[in-house]
């Protein structure tokens, strides 16, 4: 009798060790199952920043339009837009439109620091995670000589361009919207002045006589063609005073 009441325990013993290496075994497998899933929902999603080679070098960025500048102790920024839409588009509470291009140009006590730009495309962003993308900006940074930035804030450290704006979200991730939205279409854009200046570089100067004249020589008839100004000065001279004459019209 006490031989079979033994028996029949050491069974039960080995039926529940069995049992509970099965579980073991069970709970193992679930975990590497959870495991994977993660591991496979984390490569669904690329490294935030790593679209960053997709922005290029905005070769056209002195034909933009500066709506915002910011100084800030020995910090001067300019702030170029690549397109008259875009502002637009945000002047009428519209998203800002494919392919726009803002460029952040980054002094310090006067000496060009680095380029910053932000670029939006349509399909952009898309391989980040809902969390972490910044809409369909990518983002990139380049140095005054408008190479890629290979460290400092740029480089491995290009992520944090996206962290930062992704907290303005409700501005489509910009910093200076109010200033777009401020900003008056009516004043001459860079692009035109610069056109302009470029028109007035080629019209010859060679026939045109400049003299000095202050207020002491005014009625000394004599001495005007004494003070003739020859040469580059001349030039300079005529050119800005057809450029001042063209801006006139437009503030009148
Ligand atoms: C610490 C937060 C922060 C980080 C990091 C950051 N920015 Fe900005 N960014 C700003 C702020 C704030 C402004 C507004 C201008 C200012 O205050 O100097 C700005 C302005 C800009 C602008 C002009 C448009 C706008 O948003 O007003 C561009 C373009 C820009 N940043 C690109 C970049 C790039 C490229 C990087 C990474 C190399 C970067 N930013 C990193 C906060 C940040």
């Amino acid at each position: 009798m006490k031989k079979r009441l033994f028996h029949s325990f050491t069974l039960l013993l080995a039926f529940f060790l069995t049992a509970c290496s099965n579980n073991d075994n069970e709970s193992l497998e679930t975990s590497q199952q959870s495991q994977e899933d993660t591991s496979q929902q984390n490569q669904e999603y690329a490294e935030i920043g790593s679209g960053a080679h997709l922005v290029k070098f905005p070769d056209d960025l002195k034909e933009g339009i500066v709506f915002a500048t910011y100084d800030r102790g020995d910090i001067h920024e300019n702030i170029y837009v690549n397109s008259r839409e875009a502002i637009e588009a945000v002047q009428n509470g519209e998203e800002l439109p494919n392919g726009t291009v803002i460029t952040l140009e980054g002094f310090r006590d006067g000496e060009l620091e680095h380029y910053l730009v932000m670029e939006k495309r349509t399909g952009w962003g898309s391989q980040y995670s809902p969390e972490e993308r910044t809409g369909e900006w990518e983002f990139q940074a380049f140095t005054p000589d408008e190479e890629v930035m290979e460290d400092g804030i740029g480089g491995p450290a290009i992520g944090r361009c996206y962290t930062c704006h992704a907290n303005q979200e409700r501005d489509q991730f910009m910093n200076s919207m109010e200033q777009m939205k401020e900003f008056d279409l009516g004043e001459i854009s860079q692009s035109k002045n610069e056109s302009i200046e470029t028109a007035i570089e080629d019209i010859p100067a060679d026939h045109w006589n400049v003299s000095e004249i202050s207020a002491g020589l005014i009625d000394s008839k004599n001495k005007k063609e004494s003070n003739l100004i020859e040469g580059q000065e001349k030039v300079d001279i005529i050119q800005d005073i057809l450029l001042k004459m063209y801006l006139q019209q437009f503030k009148s």
